[in-house]
């Protein structure tokens, strides 16, 4: 007898595409076959579907203190968006208050998270205050099982950033204690210098923050950032890449023969720097900011040839009355979109669809990359036996517009209003409890569970 039986799905994997029937029972995978004849509790019917690994989304800002306000969706609100997209596993970025250890740090998250998940999560430690005591600390935070650090190049005023000597001591000790740095790109004494220049000019509207980051500014500071990683053959991946520039930068780096490892995200792979003129041009505001259609291009060529490894995204939504701090000044914008639970439907409508990349390479980008990466693998990332039965079922031809009637997270618009995919996740299980089921949401605030990570070694 077993759990959960799903019947007749196109099992995908990296390399595969198959059917077969998929036995679940107490929340791991326990047999893949042709024709499950065990009796089961419940049987889901996945003919005609995909069934995938479920998706891990490597980066999100649940409920983050941010520029004088706090990110709008929660750990419920935000896992709930985060199921509806078949993302299985988040991992959330625990930001460390001045002054505070890292250890204090994932404490002050998990007591966030742990009530509300309604799917499993993980933590990465953002870096903001490194000195002696926290590199000491780094052997307790790898054993608890964070196993990622995200440095900012940029935010000096809002007192995240990291200058060059941290972010080379952090790639130095991460080949020693083989963990990865993760980066968010972008030169900050330029950009600071440009946003000051359009201050002075009265230039405050939402354009001037993307005219304030132009692509050489991210270009320059992953240049910088892969050359300290060659310098110290530590291992880096890069946040939220949105130019060409950057993706030479990382091909070059590759090319050579050493890896780096870069993630780009759902909004920068449809959405253009021309949102910024429209009339809710403040909605569009994150870090980097939206780029032109020969960047969105070049971003797909780079999924298509597997240069970016893995999409995540980026998740920081803030309602209209929050954007609105910034309506007399772009840089009191709060910095951040939604986009956990368009990611697959992104990829898949008009990546798969467009044949740009296949569906195996869709499961690659939005799972097993990201498992194998980020030391969920082979728990997570798989769809294999003694695998965690996280599973999404993707319905290829689901139609659907990203209104904000049919998105979950809380905010009140939507970045994509109008946008048309076809191919959507209709049931998201995670470790063999059904979160989403046929589009109607049957999870439960705080089922969820941390999941400590295994340090890393490689894709
Ligand atoms: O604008 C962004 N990306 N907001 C979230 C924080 C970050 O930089 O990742
Ligand atoms: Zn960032
Ligand atoms: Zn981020």
């Amino acid at each position: 007898m077993v759990d959960i039986v799903i019947k007749e799905g196109r099992i995908v994997t990296p390399t595969d595409i198959y059917e077969a029937d998929i036995g679940i029972k107490d929340g791991k995978i326990v047999e893949i076959a042709r024709n499950i004849e065990a009796k089961a509790e419940q049987v889901i019917d996945a003919s005609g579907k995909y069934v995938l690994p479920g998706a891990i989304d490597p980066h999100t800002h649940m409920e983050m203190p941010f520029m004088g306000t706090t990110s709008a969706d929660d750990f419920e609100t935000g896992t709930i968006a985060a199921a509806f997209g078949g993302v299985t596993t988040i991992i959330d970025f625990a930001i460390q208050p001045k002054g505070k250890s890292f250890m204090d740090t994932i404490e002050i998250w998990r007591s966030k998270a742990d009530p509300k998940v309604v799917i499993d999560y993980s933590l990465h430690a953002a870096v903001t205050d490194l000195n002696e005591e926290r590199m000491a600390e780094l052997p307790k935070v790898l054993d608890y099982g964070v196993t990622s650090f995200k440095l900012f190049m940029p935010y000096r005023k809002e007192s995240l950033m990291s200058d060059d000597g941290r972010l080379y001591a952090m790639l130095d000790a991460s080949r020693e204690h083989r963990f990865l740095v993760q980066v968010h790109a972008e030169n900050a004494p330029v950009l600071e210098y440009l946003v000051e220049k359009f201050l002075k000019e009265g230039k405050k509207t939402p354009e001037y923050h993307a005219l304030s980051r132009p692509n050489f500014v991210e270009g320059e500071a992953i240049q910088r950032a892969i050359y300290l990683a060659h310098a110290t053959n530590g291992n880096l991946y890069i946040v939220h890449m949105s130019t060409k520039e950057g993706l030479v930068a990382v091909a070059e780096s590759l090319n050579k023969g050493f890896p780096v490892y870069a993630e780009t995200c759902p909004h920068y792979l449809v959405l253009t720097e021309e949102k910024y003129y429209g009339p809710d041009g403040r909605h569009y505001v994150m870090s980097p900011p939206l780029r032109s259609r020969a960047d969105i291009e070049v971003l797909w060529k780079g999924l298509a040839s597997e240069k970016i490894v893995t999409v995540g995204s980026d998740h920081c939504p803030f309602n209209s009355e929050q954007k609105a701090m910034g309506k007399d000044d772009f840089t009191k914008i709060p910095n951040g979109v939604p986009g956990t639970e368009v990611i697959i439907p992104i990829l898949y409508s008009e990546g798969v669809r467009r044949d740009i990349i296949t569906i195996n390479q869709l499961v690659k980008f939005t799972s097993y990359n990201v498992a194998k990466l980020f030391g969920l693998y082979p728990r997570k990332g798989t769809i294999a036996v003694g695998a965690d039965a996280d599973i999404t079922i993707l319905d290829p031809d689901y139609e659907m517009e990203l209104s904000v009637e049919n998105l979950h997270t809380k905010i009140d618009y939507s970045i994509y209003d109008g946008m048309k995919v076809k191919g959507v996740p209709i049931t998201t299980i995670c470790r063999g409890k059904p979160i989403v089921l046929n589009r109607e949401f049957v999870g439960k605030k705080g089922e969820g569970q941390f999941i400590p990570r295994s340090r890393f070694t490689g894709l």
